[in-house]
Parts: structure tokens; C-alpha cells; sequence
């Protein structure tokens, strides 16, 4: 005999709550139907300018934008306080990939919002966060990756602090990580000290001794590869049985979209196999955007994949790890996993990327990389000094604008900005502009009416020295 139905399984079964969400879901669509592209509305700039000055002083620092959402949106369309309506293909640096208010999410996230409490945590967590973890780790392992464990956590920095606290209790003794140069891994004290930018660093005291090896270098192929064996060689002689490990991205993000082939990864993959090293993925960018879920899937790593990072455009943020790696009890905890509705939304999301076309070479990331592709390649055609490129790997797509300066990128982020398309830099020398579009609503419309604005801008500027 079944057992009679939780409190919260009546509630969630009562037709109030689907009449409910229908009218909800139908409200949102509604309105979002209204939303195009638009300028910013005189009689609203003055009051968001005023906004936004509180804001920097309250913060003790501006903004990148001028950028105060309204909450409204639709796909790749953001209402800001302004009245203005853009194309985000940002999307909070790789976060928001299933659109702006996608009423199919709002549906789902009703019963998170119902749901008894707004945070779970390590204490008490509901069910979902349960099935987050197995579908994380299912995934994972689906083409034969040795991660039986799942840690949930709420921002990437975690995940990847979490990650770090793990290969240490392993590596009994080590004091030291490897990394590569260009190497973005977060901003808390330990990893500003692996994210390889010196202005990160600036009057922070040393935590973790970090040897970097030089990422690959599609300029000079096989001698890449041989350079940064011998400088990995260098390392681990230097400092024999003292290494936790190897975080290394895939595909560099912030550094600036520079990714290599399967060849560069399994020969130091391999190495430092040879020497006990674990190998760590941080896969908080990567992660979803390239031609298989994960990047190291894409790239046939499945075997060397000892710890893995999620974050960002999974809600929730997670450390995936082997059986063999597993930390003993008190290591790892935290008072907030997430919220419940990021808890939910990671599970809709994570079903959508299952669903859905979007992996392999004719899937839907490969086609929306493609048709970014040809318009900067054809741009390029027309305007060889003002954009090269493009660069990167499925849902991340950059270009260098100019003579990739920094002020160069700054300068055509914030006219792309005013013109209606919200992108954002990644790397120094060159400083290229990368989109991160919500590629799980993104439709042909949205791209080209995008690259139609670009066209415009960059054409319209002068060439700088
Ligand atoms: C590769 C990589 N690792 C770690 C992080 C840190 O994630 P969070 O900003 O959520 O702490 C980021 C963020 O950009 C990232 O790109």
C-alpha cells in the first residue's frame, strides 16, 4: 500500500498552484511578447544615472556599464531601468544561458518558490539537492569519468577552494599547485594567488605557492608542446612529491578564449600521471558551452578527469571527485549550498542540455558558434584593421577589436553598450571582446539582429594607433 502523500506533495498537487502557475507563466510571456530592441527612454536616464551614482557610492566603486536591469526580458533581450532594451550576449559571464525570463523556467521554479525554505545548506537540504548531484555526477561519468562524488556550493571560487582543500588531504605533504599561465580560478585569497593577473594581487599576501606552466600556443605548435613539457618537467623536479596538483581550464576564459588541441592536454596529462600529480578541470566557464557537456568530454580527457568544477551557468556550483580523493569527514561544509530556485533551475537546465540538439559537431552550439563565426570572419573581410579573429570554442566566441589594447576593447565594449549589445573583454594583449549568449533560448533572429548592430559600430569607429 502506497504511503499517504506528503503536506508538500498535496500542496504542489493542488489545482490552485497549476491554475496558478498558468496564469503566471501566460502574465510573463505576455509582457516579455512586448519587449524589442530599444534606445533608452530621456525621460528615464537622468533617474537611472542618479541610481547608478548611489550605487558606485554604496559599493565604493562604478560599475563596468551603466547597467540597472528591470527585471523584465526575453531570450537574449534585457529591459533595463532605463526603458532601453539590449541583446545580452554576456548573460552575467556565462550565467544566465537559458534566456531572460523563459516562462518554461518560471513554471518550474513555482514549486521552489513554495517550497518551505528560500536557502538550503549543509544541515538541511530538501530533496532536489539530492537529484542535482546525482544528475551532475551521471553526467559526468557518462563517458566513463571516475567521479562518483558530488559538493555543492554557492559560487565557482568555492567549488575550485573546495577542489583545492581535497587534492591537498590527498596529497598528504604538498604545499604547492600547478597551473597554467593566463590562468583565471577565482577571487579568494588562495585563488588570486593561481589566477595569473597581477592586478588581482595587488597588496594581498602570498597563500599558496603556484608553478605555472606556459598554456599552448597555436603560433608555434609542436614547440608549445615541447616548452611547457619541459617547464612541467622543471617544476616537479625542482619540487619533487609536492605538487597537490594540476587546475588547469580547457578553454582559457578570462585569459581570453585561447583553447589546444587533445594532444597538448594527454601529453601533460600523461606526465604528470607518470608522477602521482591528480589533474584537476576547472570547467566553471566551460562548462555546457563547448561541443559536449563538459570540455574535457569534448576533448576525450575522460580518463585523467580526477576533480572537476562547475559553476555559472549551472546556478548551483558544484566540485565533482573520484572515490579515491574522497576527504575525510569536517573537511568540506558550508551554511548555503544555493537557493532552492537556483537548486531547481540547475536541474531544468541540466535536463534542457539533455533534451535538447545543442553537443556535437552538428548540434545547436556548434550552429550558433558558426553563425557568429561567418559574420566577424566576413566583417574582418570588409575591415581587416578593426576586427580579427574570431576565437574560441562553441558558446564562447570572441574577437580582438583593433590593435587589441585594452582602452581599444574597453572602448568598443561600452559604444556596443550604447548601440544596444552587451559583451564584455577577456584577456591582455590582446584584450578581445567575448560573448557568452543564453544559448538555450537563442534564436538565428537574435544573433543576426546582434551582428548587425556590431557591423555598425565597429565600422562606424575610427582605426586607433
Ligand atoms: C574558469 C573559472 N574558474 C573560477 C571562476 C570563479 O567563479 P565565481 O566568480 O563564481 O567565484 C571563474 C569565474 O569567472 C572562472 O571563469
Amino acid at each position: 500500500m502506497d504511503a499517504p502523500k506528503l503536506i508538500a506533495e498535496q500542496l504542489l498537487a493542488d489545482p490552485r498552484v497549476a491554475e496558478a502557475t498558468r496564469l503566471l507563466t501566460q502574465a510573463v510571456t505576455e509582457y516579455a511578447s512586448q519587449l524589442s530592441a530599444q534606445a533608452a527612454d530621456p525621460q528615464r536616464t537622468e533617474e537611472l544615472r542618479h541610481l547608478l551614482n548611489e550605487y558606485a557610492n554604496l559599493r565604493g566603486n562604478s560599475l563596468f556599464f551603466p547597467y540597472l536591469g528591470s527585471g523584465a526580458g526575453r531570450s537574449a533581450l534585457v529591459e533595463l531601468l532605463d526603458g532601453s532594451v539590449k541583446y545580452d550576449m554576456i548573460t552575467g559571464i556565462g550565467v544566465h544561458a537559458m534566456g531572460h525570463a523563459n516562462p518554461e523556467l518560471v513554471a518550474e521554479l513555482i514549486p521552489a518558490v513554495l517550497a518551505d525554505t528560500v536557502m538550503q545548506g549543509n544541515l538541511q537540504q530538501n530533496v532536489e539537492s539530492l537529484k542535482l548531484s546525482r544528475e551532475l555526477v551521471a553526467l559526468a561519468k557518462h563517458h566513463g569519468a571516475k567521479l562518483d562524488h558530488c559538493f555543492l556550493s554557492s559560487s565557482g571560487a568555492m567549488a575550485n577552494e573546495n577542489a583545492l582543500k581535497i587534492l591537498f588531504q590527498h596529497r598528504l605533504g604538498s604545499q604547492r599547485v600547478l597551473a597554467f599561465e593566463n590562468a583565471f580560478a577565482g577571487r579568494s585569497m588562495v585563488l588570486n594567488q593561481v589566477t595569473d593577473r597581477p592586478k588581482n594581487r595587488v597588496g594581498q599576501p602570498q597563500t599558496m605557492a603556484v608553478d605555472y606552466v606556459p598554456f599552448y600556443d597555436a603560433r608555434s605548435d609542436v614547440d608549445s608542446l615541447h616548452h611547457s613539457l619541459r617547464v612541467l618537467e622543471r617544476h616537479v623536479e625542482r619540487f619533487p612529491d609536492s605538487h597537490c596538483g594540476f587546475i588547469m581550464e580547457l578553454v582559457q576564459g578570462e585569459g581570453g578564449y585561447y583553447g589546444a588541441p587533445r594532444e597538448f592536454f594527454v601529453a601533460l596529462c600523461s606526465l604528470l600521471r607518470k608522477h602521482n600529480i591528480p589533474i584537476f578541470f576547472d570547467e566553471i566557464q566551460t562548462f555546457g558551452r563547448t561541443l559536449q557537456p563538459f570540455a574535457f568530454q569534448m576533448l576525450e580527457l575522460d580518463d585523467y578527469a580526477d576533480v572537476v568544477t562547475v559553476g555559472k551557468m549551472t546556478q548551483v556550483c558544484a566540485t565533482l571527485f573520484g572515490e579515491k580523493l574522497n576527504p575525510k569527514h569536517g573537511l568540506l561544509s558550508q551554511t548555503f549550498t544555493s537557493s532552492t530556485t537556483a537548486i531547481v533551475a540547475a536541474r531544468w537546465i541540466l535536463r534542457k542540455m539533455k533534451e535538447g540538439a545543442f553537443y556535437g559537431e552538428e548540434g545547436r552550439i556548434a550552429a550558433i558558434h558558426a553563425r557568429f563565426a561567418t559574420r566577424f570572419e566576413k566583417l574582418h573581410q570588409k575591415a581587416p584593421d578593426k576586427i580579427s579573429g574570431p576565437w574560441g570554442v562553441g558558446g564562447m566566441i570572441a574577437f580582438t577589436p583593433f590593435n587589441g589594447s585594452a582602452e581599444a576593447a574597453k572602448n568598443v565594449l561600452h559604444r556596443l553598450y550604447d548601440a544596444g549589445v552587451i559583451a564584455f573583454v577577456a584577456g591582455q594583449n590582446p584584450a578581445r571582446v567575448r560573448f557568452l549568449p543564453p544559448f538555450l533560448s537563442l534564436t538565428d533572429q537574435e544573433i543576426d539582429a546582434a551582428c548587425d548592430i556590431i557591423d555598425d559600430v565597429i565600422l562606424s569607429l575610427e582605426i586607433q594607433d
